[in-house]
């Protein structure tokens, strides 16, 4: 009785706020209640974080909460994909990344701002001296076949305006956007010194725009993200992102060459070859760690190619 009583009580309480129009627009992953005044808080999921739902969330909150199971999220036919590059991540006391992140007691690595590993792993005693600045993100996104491009400025157009009115990224940042069928090219460039305590972070921005290619956007309304290029859709089938960073990650790979200073990380495929991969992992369950091997030899691979 008394628990039927408190379900009725959320219930009552989500309506309530929900009539209030008491939600968080930047993020969804957020239980939003109206405090004692009457102004409308919202904290992550799993965490006691207020979240400023006026601008991005940074994505070291958002790793977090991802790593908090909610029923509220629906798990995507594609989940094994996510997986690929989160952790439960250590954030600082202003929602950035700690240089050092350590995966449950042993195993510790050090992290870019935009919490990529850029070290080789070792263990707890491991040294992270200072969080380096991802000061470049290279997106590329490869379009299904269509029967003929799109029109070159039409495309840089279309993505200059989601950029910036979606993420909110002032344009100084986006440096170029490239097309070439069926590929477009991102460059976001912003270093510390030119960067702003009110302006969203690149790295930011790229983990929003990624959620939102997989469908799994963290807005709370506009769920339904659609790219459109002059009135056609643009259906994105891959994509890629390029995390640069200030200094050359440390990997001890003795062949990467001086003065490479690419960390490639995620790999985002189609739906469809998202199922595939979840069919053949379901096969041979091992199928997950070869996954983040492949992956960790690409990123090298890239890494000199660059
Ligand atoms: C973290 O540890 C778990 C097992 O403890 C392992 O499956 C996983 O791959 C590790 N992740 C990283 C990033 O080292
Ligand atoms: C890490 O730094 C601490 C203090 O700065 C030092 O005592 C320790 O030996 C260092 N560890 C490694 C593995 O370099
Ligand atoms: C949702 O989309 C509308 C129009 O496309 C835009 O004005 C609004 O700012 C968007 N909201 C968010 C949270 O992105
Ligand atoms: C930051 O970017 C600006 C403009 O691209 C450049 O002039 C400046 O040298 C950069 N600063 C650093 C420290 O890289
Ligand atoms: C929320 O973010 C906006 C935009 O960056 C900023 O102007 C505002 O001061 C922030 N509010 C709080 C309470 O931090």
């Amino acid at each position: 009785m008394e628990s039927r009583l408190g379900i009725v009580l959320v219930l009552m309480l989500a309506a309530v706020s929900s009539a209030h129009g008491c939600t968080c627009a930047t993020n969804k992953r957020t239980t939003c209640a109206p405090d004692l005044s009457g102004v409308c808080v919202c904290r992550l999921i799993g965490s006691a974080w207020v979240a400023n739902c006026s601008t991005l969330t940074s994505k070291c909150l958002l790793m977090k909460t991802e790593m908090t199971p909610s029923k509220a999220r629906r798990v995507p036919s594609h989940g094994f994909l996510d997986n690929d590059g989160i952790y439960d991540p250590d954030c600082t006391a202003s929602g950035a990344f700690k240089a050092k992140q350590c995966n449950g007691t042993d195993t510790c690595w050090c992290v870019n701002s935009a919490g990529v590993r850029r070290t080789d792993k070792g263990d707890t005693k491991l040294n992270c001296s200072e969080l380096v600045r991802t000061n470049h993100i290279f997106i590329e996104l490869k379009h299904k076949k269509r029967s003929e491009p799109f029109v070159n400025s039409e495309v840089a157009n279309a993505l200059r305006y989601t950029i910036q009115n979606r993420y909110k990224l002032h344009p100084n940042y986006i440096k170029d956007i490239d097309y070439e069928y069926p590929l477009i090219s991102i460059n976001l460039k912003q270093n510390a010194s030119q960067k702003s305590n009110s302006d969203v972070d690149i790295a930011d921005v790229a983990y929003y725009f990624e959620k939102d290619v997989k469908r799994d956007s963290i807005f709370h309304s506009n769920n339904s993200f659609f790219l459109s290029v002059g009135g056609k859709p643009l259906d994105v089938e891959e994509m890629l992102i390029y995390y640069i960073d200030e200094k050359p990650p440390e990997f001890s790979m003795k062949h990467l060459t001086p003065g490479v200073i690419a960390v490639v990380v995620f790999v985002i495929l189609s739906l469809i070859v998202g199922i595939i991969v979840l069919v053949v992992t379901r096969r041979r369950r091992t199928g997950k760690y070869k996954k983040v091997e492949i992956k960790e030899m690409g990123e090298m691979r890239r890494g000199q190619n660059l």
